[in-house]
């Protein structure tokens, strides 16, 4: 674990404008600095840099974090190596501490290493006459195969010895490139394969993928995990892809190292490859911060369908109303690269139009499930549809589909909502009110309150030293962030919204707080103005306990002489904020 005070004294040293500048060109606009978003693709800058609270923000993809983090989505660097780059840029000296990727944090390179065996790879297919007719035979170019950096491991068993200088080093292992055998012996791990080499976001390589020529077992043998690879969250192709799903404005994920490259070779570039593994929660937000619409392609078989369905529910929590995610199943006989080469790219594009939209998958396949002539089967569609409704992040599109889903349950779009117990609009909770206690709409004022007082600490952590501490209950998730927001802000009067957003960034108010910030951002609030802001509600959640203990005390028919002390007390109190009218008095 990297020190909490070592992250916090990084952060103030580093400027999230400098760190931002290296790699995207910004511009000043008002206080704040804006850029075409290197998230996904767009034509209007909505990306925000705000140097005075040294954090940034997308109002288009919601990207959002602080200088280290940007590091992380940008250069696709793990959390260890981003805190060290960054340190390196202000000269600060990473402090003593038990890495969990040892080998990759000090040691040998294990990126140089793969480098070489990848350069190695690719001179190797230029001297194999049986490599290149495979490739030309699966028709791909020179120039696609460069492009893709394609290589080739000999036969024999120890070549690697000859790229190497020792053949012995424990390096060569961890970077999963050669095996141990019993006895000590060592061979490498790929001989006389096609070599795909898989590369991380920064471009370099992290992993092979090597094809058996012809047939054989297994066709395609992969990089064992490594400190570099971590399979289940690396994409094959979306180094290369980039451009291209910044200009097309969207993204096909397919299953193999072939579709990618076949696809590429008929003139579509912006697809990636899962390599195999189950579209995971990474995965998906990968590629919903790089563009906003995410096309999966699947085999049109029963393998194919669950494996699609398995990609919807993953896209769930990461879906908005501005993103939208397709499913285009092809017909059983054919993967993307067959169909490519067989029709062309100009038809695989025209396929894709037709790709379903998440919604009509959704439906019909829960549609498809139950019998809908029965009272049980309506039922089941909407018992079935429950959690997956609750996972959409969408607010329009769970409108929409709980609207198709109660039609076709025969129900109300209430009572589906209830039943479902799901929020179908800001400011409207079809959740079932609890059945005593205080009304709901009581709650609302005191957890907007919460929010706005929320909003000036983000502005001015300073703040939260002047907060009652009976103001701070912590009875819902307004309030609970409340309190450990007010309570980090008085450890660290001088924190900048970009430590505080790091302080929280695996809790439950990660998202919300960086809604706040960007939020800030956006009504370019100055902290200063935060000020009578923050004491106006300070000032009326007084007031307003004064007067709710006023009406209790002169609700009473009797009181003590300690108590009208009091009320004459609180009479006085309220007079002096001057707000309590003689017509408001009960007395
Ligand atoms: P497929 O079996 O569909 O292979 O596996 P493919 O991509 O069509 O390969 P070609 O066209 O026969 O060359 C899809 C993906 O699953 C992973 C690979 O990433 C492959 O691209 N896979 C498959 C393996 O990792 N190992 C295997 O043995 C098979
Ligand atoms: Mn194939």
């Amino acid at each position: 674990m990297i020190p909490d005070s070592f992250k916090q004294e990084l952060l103030h040293r580093v400027d999230v404008v400098d760190v931002i500048e290296r790699y995207v060109p910004l511009k000043k606009g008002g206080s704040n600095y804006l850029a075409c978003c290197p998230f996904h693709s767009e034509k209007t800058p909505s990306f925000t840099v705000s140097p005075t609270k040294q954090f940034y923000h997308c109002f288009g993809c919601g990207v959002h974090g602080n200088a280290i983090s940007f590091l992380m989505e940008y250069q696709g660097l793990g959390y260890v190596e981003a805190v060290k780059d960054l340190a390196e840029s202000v000269g600060m000296k990473m402090p003593e501490f038990e890495p969990r990727e040892k080998k990759s944090e000090s040691g040998p390179d294990l990126y140089a290493i793969m480098e070489q065996a990848c350069d190695y790879y690719r001179e190797q297919l230029k001297t194999s006459p049986r490599a290149i007719e495979y490739l030309k035979g699966r028709g791909l170019t020179g120039k696609i195969a460069a492009r893709f950096g394609i290589g080739y491991a000999p036969e024999g068993w120890q070549n690697l010895e000859r790229v190497f200088q020792s053949y012995a080093d424990k390096a060569l292992k961890d970077a999963g490139l050669v095996i141990d055998a019993e006895g000590g012996r060592r061979y490498d791990r790929f001989r006389d394969r096609i070599m795909f080499p898989i590369l991380n976001q920064r471009g370099s390589v992290i992993a092979f993928g090597g094809r058996v020529i012809g047939e054989g077992e297994p066709k395609y043998l992969n990089s064992p995990e490594t400190p570099l690879f971590e399979k289940g969250q690396e994409l094959y192709g979306l180094s290369q892809a980039r451009p291209a799903i910044r200009a097309a404005s969207r993204v096909i994920v397919v299953e193999g190292y072939m579709d990618v490259v076949a696809l590429a070779q008929h003139g579509i570039e912006y697809a990636v490859a899962t390599l195999g593994t189950a579209t995971s929660p990474v995965h998906v937000q990968k590629l919903l911060r790089q563009t906003d619409e995410v096309v999966f392609c699947f085999d049109g078989d029963a393998a194919g369908r669950k494996a699609a369905w398995h990609a919807l529910e993953v896209s769930l929590p990461y879906l908005a109303d501005n993103k939208t995610v397709r499913f285009l199943f092809l017909s059983p006989e054919h993967d993307p690269d067959s169909f490519v080469r067989e029709e062309g790219g100009k038809a695989f594009e025209k396929k894709l139009g037709e790709a379903r939209p998440l919604s009509a998958f959704l439906l019909d396949e829960l549609k498809g499930r139950v019998d809908p002539g029965t009272a049980e089967g309506r039922s089941r569609l909407v018992h079935e549809a429950k959690p997956l409704l609750q996972k959409l992040s969408a607010p329009a599109l769970r409108l929409q589909l709980l609207k198709a889903l109660a039609d076709a349950a025969g129900m109300s779009q209430e009572d589906a909502a209830r039943i479902m117990e799901i929020r179908v609009a800001r400011g409207y909770d079809a959740r079932p009110a609890p059945a005593q206690g205080a009304p709901r709409a009581a709650h609302l004022p005191k957890r907007r309150r919460e929010h706005r007082l929320l909003q000036c600490l983000l502005a001015k952590p300073a703040l939260a030293g002047e907060l009652p501490q009976a103001m701070l209950e912590a009875d819902s998730f307004e309030g609970r962030m409340l309190v450990a927001v007010a309570d980090f802000c008085r450890h660290n009067p001088q924190a900048q919204g970009g430590e505080l957003i790091e302080h929280f960034k695996d809790t439950e108010f990660a998202a919300v707080l960086a809604s706040g910030q960007a939020a800030l951002l956006e009504t370019k609030f100055e902290a200063d103005h935060m000020e009578p802001e923050f004491r106006g509600e300070v000032a009326n959640w007084l007031h307003e306990q004064r007067r709710s203990r006023l009406d209790a005390l002169t609700a009473k028919s009797e009181q003590t002489p300690a108590e009208q002390v009091e009320i004459r007390d609180l009479v006085a109190q309220l007079k002096d904020q001057s707000d309590v009218g003689p017509k408001n008095a009960t007395i």
